[in-house]
């Protein structure tokens, strides 16, 4: 039997970016991988693209997500379809979202239930795994996880006190389980019994309103937590990585480790480096948008996030994409520890980092790709399939047009939910045309993909 041939598309005269280069070139995607970079190709193809005056960026991958997640009374409001759509909008081709144990239930189970429900998928999605019971059972289920079902990271969260934290006896176990076979634990870290005490305290002297999360949540219990985790992983001789880190206090815990020559892992997202805790500030009930843990901070703190990306102790930028529309906010007009904790983010990750990083001088263009993209595949087991442009990776590629403004809106935002943090900003860069292991996902404001076009990425152990 003929097999049918490949679809080839040649993307001609753009500049192409990645974590260490900038050239112009020609590249060439036959079937779902890149197969030629070279100067003025002369091949035929079934498609070109002129890319004259666009960057070309690997895809980007978004470290952290929550699709439809299981949440304080609720369910985040975008899906695997929805959130990974609005993610291509944006540039974002893969995403690793969280699977997160049932308490009392086991690993695998979950793992199921994600594949099941990330089936929708419109992009390419990996999953890292949320620990919340480890005991003798889950135990004997990491060996076979890592290494044949395609998931290397293990989540623990030291706070969520009654709901998902864990201690930090289960944290060195599930450390030195997964160090065995190439795996790496991940953490939330705040302190969970400190938070825990200041929201009884607060909500006894009637302090409902929604900045008081923020109060709850100092930058101290973050720095404490952090410097706990990185101890447990030195003791353990463990890799780990950091999620979502906001503040000067725990960057510091990770320079301190450096000292006694421990690579920490560090993820901070989009909105930690842009937004500050001014928001907190605003009238009425207009605060609960960017109610999420841990909260924004202050200034000294972004400050200290854009420094650390630059040293490369900030290694990438995802965003806690964990949607949830104004009337599931409202669960917490009354007392602002029910408010669900998350806030949309997918969509933006990528233009407003190039917009406020790449366009105000705080990062190089090659930092950018870094942080966006070519990190995350190489902690997470990815690279080069994924976070390169190179012959042979997925062809998984933005073409950028770094100079189009745009305003950024919930009325033209793809993610499922009825505000955007970033309401009003004008920003500089938009994604054009995405191509997702070789197929046009995203061309001028259009997808071209959809449901179940997506697929699960088996990540290989460290
Ligand atoms: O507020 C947040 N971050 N919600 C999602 C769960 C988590 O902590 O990552
Ligand atoms: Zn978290
Ligand atoms: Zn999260």
């Amino acid at each position: 039997m003929e097999s049918e041939t490949p679809q080839s598309i040649l993307i001609k005269g753009g500049t192409i970016v990645t974590a260490t280069d900038k050239y112009e070139a020609d590249l060439l995607v036959v079937g779902e991988i890149i197969q030629t970079i070279g100067l003025n190709l002369d091949v035929k193809a079934d498609r070109i693209i002129d890319a004259t005056g666009k960057y070309i960026f690997p895809g980007g991958i978004d470290t952290h997500t929550h699709m439809e997640l299981p949440f304080m009374g609720t369910h985040s409001s975008d899906d695997f379809e929805t959130g990974t759509r609005a993610g291509l909008y944006g540039g974002t081709t893969s995403i690793i979202d969280f699977a997160i144990q049932n308490q009392g239930g086991t690993l695998n189970a979950i793992i199921d239930e994600y594949h099941e429900k990330a089936s929708k998928a419109v992009g390419d999605y990996a999953f890292h795994l949320g620990v919340t019971d480890f005991n003798e059972k889950t135990k004997a289920e990491i060996k076979d996880i890592i290494l044949n079902r395609g998931i290397s990271s293990f989540k623990v969260f030291m706070a969520y006190k009654g709901a998902l934290m864990v201690d930090d006896r289960q944290i060195m176990e599930l450390m030195t389980e997964t160090g065995k076979y190439g795996g790496m634990v991940i953490a939330h870290c705040e302190n969970g019994d400190m938070i825990d005490g200041l929201v009884k305290e607060h909500r006894a002297a009637g302090l409902f309103e929604p900045k008081y999360h923020g109060v709850c949540h100092p930058e101290l219990a973050e720095a404490e937590a952090s410097g706990r985790f990185i101890d447990l992983a030195h003791h353990t001789k463990s890799p780990c990585y950091i999620v979502h880190m906001t503040c000067e206090g725990a960057l510091n815990k990770v320079k301190d480790a450096t000292k006694r020559n421990q690579k920490v892992n560090v993820e901070t997202c989009i909105q930690y480096l842009v937004l500050n805790d001014e928001l907190y500030e605003k009238p009425g009930f207009e605060a609960s948008k960017w109610i999420f843990s841990p909260p924004l901070r202050k200034p000294k703190d972004q400050e200290a996030l854009w420094a650390s990306m630059r040293q490369g102790i900030v290694h990438t930028v995802g965003t806690d994409h964990c949607p949830f529309c104004m009337d599931q906010k409202k669960m917490g007009e009354k007392d602002f520890s029910k408010i669900p904790n998350g806030a949309p983010m997918i969509e933006n990750r990528m233009e407003v980092l190039f917009s406020e990083g790449v366009v105000k001088g705080r990062i190089s263009l090659n930092k950018f790709v870094e942080v966006t993209s070519t990190n995350a595949a190489k902690i997470f087991g990815m690279f080069p399939k994924k976070g390169a442009l190179a012959i042979g990776s997925d062809a998984d590629l933005v073409i950028f047009d770094p100079n189009e403004k745009h305003t950024i809106s919930v009325k033209t935002h793809h993610m499922n939910c009825d505000y955007n943090g970033f309401e009003g900003w004008e920003v500089t860069g938009k994604t054009k045309t995405v191509l997702l292991r070789g197929t046009i996902a995203i061309d001028d404001g259009k997808a071209l993909v959809g449901k179940g076009f997506g697929k699960f990425i088996h990540r290989n152990a460290h």
